[in-house]
């Protein structure tokens, strides 16, 4: 173990209480992180070559990298075979002109392919774009056209939503699983890989090169590309070792989808880079199948979501008394508010403290957490991580004082801070808008002793299951319904999903509020856009509330939804 790695866990990892913390805090640095890695020297960066190639030089090939498991398969795989299977990757993608800097997006459900692809772009310097499987035509087309992607890895159960004839830049799909491909464009994944070498130089790259695009949604206009460069590995690497307390012998896993952030940091990156089994396991949530999951690989790193730790609740101990979950050592928890009530359950079911974590999408990597050797407060996200400050601001930028509510900010920069939206200059600047600080969207306050307690977003941002959904992505594909003549959408408290979707819609001229019409604009929005964006609400108003310039007004929407007053409505039409 390098001399600056030592540093860094004494710094964080030894503290207990407050005292250390502080300490631990003054004396943290992020350059001493930065020093592990040798391009801190040598100014070659790639991501590929971190969490995989470097484990193979250093001779740590032979160590498993990846357990893969679905329905129909089961296979293990090293750090040489990632590597390998990774070059090949990126040696068909040169083959097909694929350059440093271009976009290349993967939609398709976990697979280790999806894996072996995503290496590959990042070899070759491209910029990857993970896409959730449950997208459909809208949804891609949208972010495959905002990103300008050259190339897609998909399956051909997919293929059927990629509209190609509306997106010239896309010119080459890989087809996983598909046999031979005769249309123009459409490229058989499998015989290329055979064919390719499994040698390449990566794309030697700088800290400010592109690594991934992820779209996420806010209360405004279509989903935006939050876009992450290379420096984001210095957070990855360091919030692996001291927040996933990630060791040598650890067998990880991370339930979320690369599709979302949490899949890609804390998916592959933060573990791999510190030279872990990562497992990954295919197909849907059920408690059954997750509690094997932990007993076969033998799980003692966990890292999961309140959504589904509810559902586990909900189980019933019976489902936990069936496995053997002995192998647990370490349980987080990301994405939604989770509750007291579940940590105090998993600290019973479990004998674990569920550690709760918070950061988004933009910030890359974790940024408030609960950590090894802290004391837990049930219900606080926890404290800022030594190298991060975060703070709770009025709209000037003002720091107020403990348990005042306000915005949840964090002090620019920090390493695995979003380099840009993509398209969008002005949406960059609007996070960025009060001097020194990232504004969050989330409201919360601060305890006497610097735990942060999460309150709400502070704008119309739907939470469901963990998932980030944006009102105005679904109102756009509800209004495109012809029995539509007006939507607005919220999100509704939801004890299993945090909350869930709802719409309040006004029919055209002509159409009849029906039950059978509610099931039909519900299966609109699940087959144009995705079942988890689709309202599993849906309330037939005459009209909706609005203001003089014809915006929707969602805060009295809600409030009727809540029975809560509704507050200043100077601005409504009439
Ligand atoms: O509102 C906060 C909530 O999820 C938002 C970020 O969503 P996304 O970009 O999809 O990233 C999710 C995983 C990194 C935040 O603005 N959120 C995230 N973590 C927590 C949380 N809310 C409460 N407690 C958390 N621990």
């Amino acid at each position: 173990m390098s001399q600056a790695h030592n540093e860094m866990l004494q710094t964080v990892v030894s503290e207990s209480n407050l005292g250390d913390y502080t300490e631990a805090r003054s004396r943290f640095d992020w350059e001493t992180v930065e020093r592990h890695f040798t391009w801190h020297a040598s100014g070659k960066v790639n991501m590929a070559h971190e969490a995989i190639d470097r484990h193979v030089l250093e001779g740590r090939g032979g160590k498993t990298a990846l357990l893969y498991s679905d329905a129909s398969r089961e296979e293990a795989y090293t750090f040489a075979d990632l590597s390998e299977q990774s070059s090949r990757f990126g040696n068909v993608l040169h083959k097909y002109g694929v350059a440093k800097g271009e976009r290349v997006f993967i939609f398709m459900p976990r697979s280790p392919e999806l894996y072996f692809s995503l290496l590959g772009i990042l070899k070759v310097g491209a910029v990857a774009g993970p896409l959730f499987e449950a997208f459909m035509e809208t949804a891609v087309k949208d972010r495959l056209e905002d990103s300008g992607a050259v190339a897609l890895v998909t399956t051909p159960e997919l293929l059927g939503r990629i509209k190609r004839s509306e997106l010239p830049e896309l010119k080459h799909i890989f087809v996983v699983g598909g046999g031979p491909q005769s249309e123009d464009g459409l490229i058989d994944f499998d015989a290329e890989m055979s064919a390719a070498s499994d040698d390449m130089e990566v794309e030697w790259l700088t800290r400010e090169d592109g690594l991934l695009i992820h779209y996420t949604s806010g209360s405004t206009g279509k989903p935006k590309g939050v876009y992450h460069v290379q420096n984001a590995m210095i957070q990855h690497y360091y919030t692996g070792k001291v927040v996933l307390d990630l060791r040598e012998d650890d067998i990880y896993w991370c339930t979320a989808d690369p599709g979302w952030v949490t899949g890609t940091s804390y998916g592959i990156f933060a573990p791999w880079l510190n030279g872990v089994t990562n497992v990954i396991r295919g197909g849907r949530f059920s408690p059954q199948d997750w509690y094997s999951t932990i007993e076969k690989n033998k799980v003692s790193v966990w890292y999961s979501a309140p959504t589904a730790f509810r559902m586990l609740m909900g189980a019933g101990d019976e489902t936990i008394a069936q496995h053997d979950l002995s192998s647990l050592r370490h349980v987080m928890s990301v994405g939604e508010p989770l509750n007291p009530e579940v940590v105090r359950w998993g600290w019973k079911a479990y004998g674990q403290r569920i550690h709760d974590t918070w950061w988004m999408t933009e910030t890359g990597a974790q940024l408030i957490c609960n950590y090894p050797g802290m004391p837990i407060k049930p219900g606080s996200m926890g404290r800022p991580l030594p190298g991060v400050e975060a703070a709770i601001i009025d709209d000037r930028g003002q720091e107020l004082p403990p348990y005042s509510m306000g915005n949840l900010a964090i002090r620019t920069p920090w390493p695995s801070m979003m380099a840009k939206i993509w398209n969008n200059p002005a949406k960059y600047e609007e996070y960025f808008r009060l001097t020194g600080w990232y504004v969050s969207g989330d409201s919360a306050y601060m305890d006497e002793d610097g735990y942060f307690w999460f309150q709400g977003r502070i704008d119309d941002v739907i939470n469901s299951s963990g998932e980030r959904i944006g009102p105005f992505e679904v109102e756009s594909k509800l209004v495109e319904h012809p029995a539509v003549a007006e939507a607005g959408v919220i999100g509704k408290p939801d004890v299993t999903r945090g909350e869930i979707i709802k719409a309040f819609v006004a029919l055209r001229e002509g159409y009849e509020a029906t039950p059978e019409l509610k099931e039909e604009i519900y299966r609109f929005v699940k087959e144009g856009l995705s079942a988890h964006a689709a309202p599993r609400e849906i309330e037939f108003k005459e009209r909706l509330p609005k203001t003089r310039s014809g915006k929707i007004m969602r805060r009295v929407l809600k409030a009727w939804e809540l029975d809560l007053p509704t507050g200043d409505l100077s601005t409504i039409e009439d």
